[in-house]
């Protein structure tokens, strides 16, 4: 049945034009034609309702078209829905700012904005690069990295990312040379990182990793030890330690910021995803004082020689702030605490399947981790069969859904895929 005022003839045409991501248009399966959204719903062009287990890409932490975050972007797109911020500045953009300097660890108090997550590390690569430049420091100029992580699909933050996912093989003529290896968890790997620090640590501009869980690499999960370690040896070394919390910030872990689980602050902080609660593109690269001080001259020449067109979109930052103002007066920590009780227990039947490597819980993060994934396509279908909306991947099937989503749904989408991986 068709939803009253919803014409699913626009996708009856195909999509001659459109170019997917991720997505081999010659052989994938069409994607599915959403006509609009509401809370943890995904309403399909042809009537279906799916409740959507991963926020779209977990960006949607109130659930979609909160009211509180619409009524916020219609008054501004009433007054202004862009400026340019090369010498201009506005209110959203300005008391954004000031939030998060205050929301977040320590001195991080000097907000860039753009507008992806990408873009935000490729100006926090750029921002380490240049403080070290700037203080006539010529020979630090490469990153350390981690395997497994992610931060991103332009050309200097796959460098920094795992170098088989971001096949550095396939695009080695184009990628900066950085260096990705193993995160310094067990006596191997502290001795491999400790020796490569005390060996490489002139040529280092600084240290990128994804706070507590690895992502789009595989939703590997590290404990609070390792980030103060990094922390530790950044310090000894002299690096700046880069934390990228675009998967981790806004409360997914169960602290607003994973590094606060650790209690480490970082030299810059990248934020992007859920930072306009699902809205709006926008993304924040945060550093600390040292780090702008280091910008803070008579000489233009020392200026952060960045600037998107659309940094500081007014829209993006009246989502953004309303956002903050839910975190604020709704107890979404209290909700994600539960939240991981509930993905406990409800994925918990899962330990015993035949071919289930693992099951990992943390905050609003459920993970099951297969031996192998069969048929990847047959098995998305097989979810939205069951009602849901996931997007397993390599070989984990995971679930990131918005923060205050209702139990019923949160059970909806636990039975699904235990329902769905029985029958596998
Ligand atoms: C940790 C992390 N960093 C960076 C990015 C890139 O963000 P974007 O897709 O907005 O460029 C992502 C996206 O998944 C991410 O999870």
């Amino acid at each position: 049945m068709t939803p009253a005022g919803i014409e699913p003839d626009w996708y009856g045409t195909g999509f001659p034009h459109i170019w997917l991501p991720y997505t081999q248009m010659k052989t994938a399966a069409p994607p599915l034609a959403v006509a609009r959204t509401h809370g943890s719903r995904i309403v399909l062009a042809d009537g279906r309702e799916l409740v959507d287990g991963i926020a779209s890409w977990w960006t949607a932490c109130h659930g979609y078209n909160n009211p509180h975050i619409r009524a916020a972007v219609a008054r501004q797109l009433e007054i202004m829905p862009h400026v340019m911020l090369g010498g201009l500045v506005h209110e959203a953009a300005l008391t954004l700012a000031k939030r998060l300097a205050g929301l977040l660890p320590g001195d991080l108090t000097r907000v860039f904005f753009s507008d992806s997550g990408s873009v935000a590390v490729e100006v926090a690569l750029k921002m380490a690069t240049q403080y070290w430049l700037n203080q006539g420091v010529r020979s630090r100029t490469t990153f350390v990295a981690f395997k497994g992580g992610y931060h991103g699909d332009t050309i200097a933050v796959m460098a920094v990312s795992d170098p088989e996912e971001s096949m550095h093989a396939l695009f080695s003529g184009l990628l900066p040379k950085h260096h990705v290896i193993d995160l310094p968890q067990d006596d191997a790997s502290i001795a491999a990182f400790d020796q490569f620090l005390s060996q490489k640590a002139d040529t280092l501009a600084g240290m990128v990793v994804e706070p507590l869980v690895q992502g789009a690499g595989g939703m590997l999960f590290h404990n609070a030890e390792v980030l103060r370690r990094l922390r530790a040896a950044a310090d000894r070394y002299g690096l700046l330690l880069i934390c990228d919390e675009i998967f981790t910030g806004f409360g997914r872990t169960g602290a607003m910021f994973a590094c606060e689980t650790a209690g480490i602050v970082p030299d810059i902080m990248t934020l992007s995803k859920a930072l306009t609660g699902g809205t709006m593109a926008l993304a924040a690269t945060v550093a600390r004082a040292k780090i702008f001080d280091a910008f803070w001259s008579d000489d233009p020449a020392q200026a952060l020689m960045h600037g998107p067109t659309y940094m500081a979109n007014a829209l993006a930052c009246a989502a953004a702030n309303a956002s903050l103002d839910l975190f604020e007066r709704e107890p979404r920590l209290a909700q994600v605490a539960a939240m991981a009780k509930a993905l406990a227990s409800g994925l918990a039947p899962c330990r015993d399947f035949k071919g289930v490597k693992d099951v990992r819980v943390l905050g609003a993060i459920g993970v099951v981790e297969l031996a192998h994934m069969g048929d990847l396509d047959a098995l998305k279908r097989r979810f939205v069969e069951a009602g849901v909306w996931l997007r397993p991947f390599n070989n984990i099937v995971y679930l990131t859904p918005a923060l205050n989503i209702g139990p019923e749904d949160l059970a909806k989408l636990t039975g699904a895929v235990v329902e769905v991986l029985t029958a596998i």
